[in-house]
């Protein structure tokens, strides 16, 4: 997430623009009645959202629910955000909040390597906006799910991705996007006993910036990590679907009973982007409950090439943007591409790395192409492509009984946005193609 860092630099001139009426020339600038410095203030929150786009709402049939779920005490809890069919409420609600605690922000400015007023400005650029789901709303029933564990990438935390989270629900997944405990999370909290969880104490833990040569061994400790935290929120996830309901620590509205029985229990995928794309390979690995994998532009650092690629007998789909991977990363997808695998690539043109995350739908069209928070293609069918691929290959590979494989041309790479394969794959490449380096620590 390293062009984030510009991004926030020009989030935070952009406000001093904002800011500027409160300049000499404004005689109002020393009136401090509190009627003039809310009407101020006003003007500063509009322009400051009318720059903004809002993330897009699912395009299936299902309406949206969302809730956090944490189950357990201490740093081993887990933590994940679920997205799921909801009952329609006759008009849905919108009231999910994106970034439900300013603690994240200052993670976010800690990860950007930016001083902590920045976390303040960003708190105040994006801390009530929302995300197209309804908060808590009951679960729709009468249909089992099937169930995705999404996995974020380096610096984000669990609720950065919901364009996908709510995408694929509104398609009919129970999706359930895990935060990562391995300090790769800008922040994430949990409670260190009953009593902590009673007062609200929340104990926050901020990412860890790695020095280079450490990078190495760490960044593959953190994935083998995260492919637990999966598994175990799997576990936790099909505990509760079985009839053993754990008590949900954040004592929500939502009552984690509604799950039981709502689990498709042979349709289980993994998906997840960069670090997280990284978490997909590895937990294929180690989990066969998962029946099949999509990567998403995925960090290939802490993959590990020398037992990795034979032990995975899963579906594996790469969903790559034309930006990020290098020759070298495709090279080393290329060994999973093993005889009688399964196996698909697909490139989208015009896309940059931040293409999955959220953060490419709230800055605007300039703004976004500067700090490549988007890319030349519209962030929204950007998206659209990443869905409906990995929904036609969902239905291949988990076997559903949907309308998905409307799609699987695209899962083929047919589509004017689409390469088939990746850009090295084309023999006579043109030189706008070539890789701009880019560093390990970009997620
Ligand atoms: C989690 O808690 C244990 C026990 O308190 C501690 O040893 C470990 O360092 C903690 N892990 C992280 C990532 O904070
Ligand atoms: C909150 O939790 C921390 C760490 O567990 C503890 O040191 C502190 O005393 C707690 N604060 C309150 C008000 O209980
Ligand atoms: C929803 O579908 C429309 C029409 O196909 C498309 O333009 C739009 O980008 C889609 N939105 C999302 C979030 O996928």
């Amino acid at each position: 997430m390293a062009p984030l860092k510009l991004h926030v630099l020009f989030c935070f001139s952009c406000c001093l623009t904002l800011v500027h009426p409160f300049n000499w020339q404004d005689p109002s600038a020393f009136d401090f009645r509190p009627s003039v410095w809310f009407h101020k203030l006003k003007e500063v929150m509009s322009a400051a959202s009318s720059c903004h786009s809002k993330i897009p709402k699912g395009n299936g049939s299902y309406p949206v629910g969302c809730t956090d779920l944490m189950l357990g005490y201490t740093n081993k809890s887990i933590f994940l955000r679920l997205y799921y069919p909801a009952q329609s409420q006759g008009q849905d609600r919108f009231d999910t909040v994106w970034i439900p605690n300013k603690e994240y922000f200052f993670g976010l400015s800690k990860f950007l390597g930016t001083p902590s007023i920045v976390g303040n400005i960003l708190d105040f650029l994006y801390g009530s906006m929302k995300t197209p789901a309804s908060w808590n709303a009951p679960l729709r029933t009468g249909e089992k799910y099937p169930l995705i564990v999404f996995s974020h990438g380096l610096g984000a935390f669990r609720s950065l991705y919901s364009a996908i989270g709510v995408g694929l629900a509104s398609y009919g997944f129970i999706v359930a996007a895990v935060e990562h405990r391995d300090e790769s999370a800008s922040a994430t909290y949990y409670f260190e006993d009953q009593a902590a969880a009673k007062l609200e104490n929340r104990s926050w833990l901020y990412i860890k910036k790695l020095k280079l040569e450490d990078a190495k061994i760490i960044r593959k400790e953190q994935v083998q990590q995260r492919a637990k935290e999966c598994s175990q929120a799997l576990s936790a996830i099909l505990d509760i679907d079985h009839g053993n309901p754990k008590e949900n620590i954040l004592g929500s509205d939502f009552d984690v009973k509604q799950l039981k029985g709502t689990i498709d229990r042979n349709k289980i995928a993994v998906v997840g982007h960069s670090f997280g794309g990284a978490t997909v390979i590895q937990s294929l690995s180690e989990d066969q409950r998962f029946k099949c994998g999509v990567a998403l532009d995925p960090w290939m650092f802490p993959v590990s090439e020398e037992d990795l690629p034979s032990r995975i007998p899963q579906p594996l789909f790469f969903v790559n943007s034309a930006q990020f991977e290098s020759k070298d990363d495709v090279i080393k997808m290329k060994k999973f591409y093993q005889p009688d695998k399964e196996r698909k690539m697909i490139t989208i043109r015009g896309s940059v790395h931040q293409n999955f995350a959220d953060f490419t739908f709230v800055t605007s069209k300039l703004i976004g192409i500067k700090l490549t928070l988007k890319g030349e293609i519209d962030s929204r069918v950007a998206i659209d492509l990443t869905n409906k691929a990995s929904l036609a290959f969902l239905q291949k590979h988990l076997g559903l009984h949907k309308d998905f494989d409307q799609w699987d041309s695209l899962v083929e790479g047919n589509n004017e946005n689409l390469i088939p394969g990746s850009p090295y794959d084309v023999v006579t490449q043109s030189p706008a193609l070539q890789h701009s380096p880019g560093s390990h620590d970009q997620n």
